[in-house]
């Protein structure tokens, strides 16, 4: 079942629908990641899914969901996926840190999606029981570091290099918010 997380209007006046992901998102979902991968912008992904990758990931993913290990939460606009973002519950001694993702499709960033996405995670995790929040993040994204630390993340350190793009190599800081 969809779960809606709340509905917003956004800087430029229109709609936004924060909700769990469900299987007819495939395609939207699929074009998404195959925009940010076209795009070379700042994520790990670096070739585009084939549409059986992609559902693979997303049965993977709605299961997680099912069973309360990733919390799941797409941005929808005139009733079109522009962002996804998931929270993931780690293993065994880190069964308390959640493991942040986020991306927001280009034509649609600066409006605030992001911001709200980020806000939903950081909710739902405290209300699962969630005490720590990390994430990686290319040193060269200032967008994306600038989000994080509005909203309270702080920079743990940096891995010189850790990711190697079309432009070279990058380093990547880990960033963790705590929840208590
Ligand atoms: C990072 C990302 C998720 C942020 O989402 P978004 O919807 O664009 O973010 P918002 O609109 O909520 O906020 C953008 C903020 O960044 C600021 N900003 C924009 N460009 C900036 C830059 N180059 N340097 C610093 N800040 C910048 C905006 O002014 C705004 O600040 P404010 O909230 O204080 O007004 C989105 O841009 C994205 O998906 N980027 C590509 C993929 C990616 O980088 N994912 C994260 C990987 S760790």
């Amino acid at each position: 079942m969809v779960k809606i997380f709340g509905e917003f209007q956004l800087s430029d006046g229109r709609g936004l629908v924060l909700r769990s992901p469900r299987w007819e998102d495939l395609d939207e979902l699929m074009s998404f990641i195959n925009s940010l991968v076209e795009e070379g912008t700042n994520i790990t992904v670096n070739r585009k899914v084939t549409r059986e990758e992609e559902a693979e990931w997303l049965a993977e993913l709605l299961a997680n969901i099912e069973k309360g290990r990733t919390i799941g939460v797409v941005a929808e606009v005139d009733g079109k996926v522009v962002g996804n973002s998931e929270v993931t519950r780690g293993t065994g001694s880190q069964s308390h840190v959640g493991f942040l993702g986020v991306g927001v499709a280009r034509e649609y960033r600066d409006l605030g999606i992001g911001t709200r996405m980020l806000k939903t995670l950081i909710e739902e995790s405290r209300r699962i029981g969630l005490r720590l929040l990390v994430l990686d993040v290319y040193a060269t994204n200032a967008r994306a570091r600038h989000v994080y630390k509005k909203l309270g993340f702080k920079e743990a350190g940096t891995v010189p290099n850790m990711a190697c793009t079309k432009n070279g190599y990058v380093s990547v800081i880990r960033m963790f918010l705590e929840l208590d």
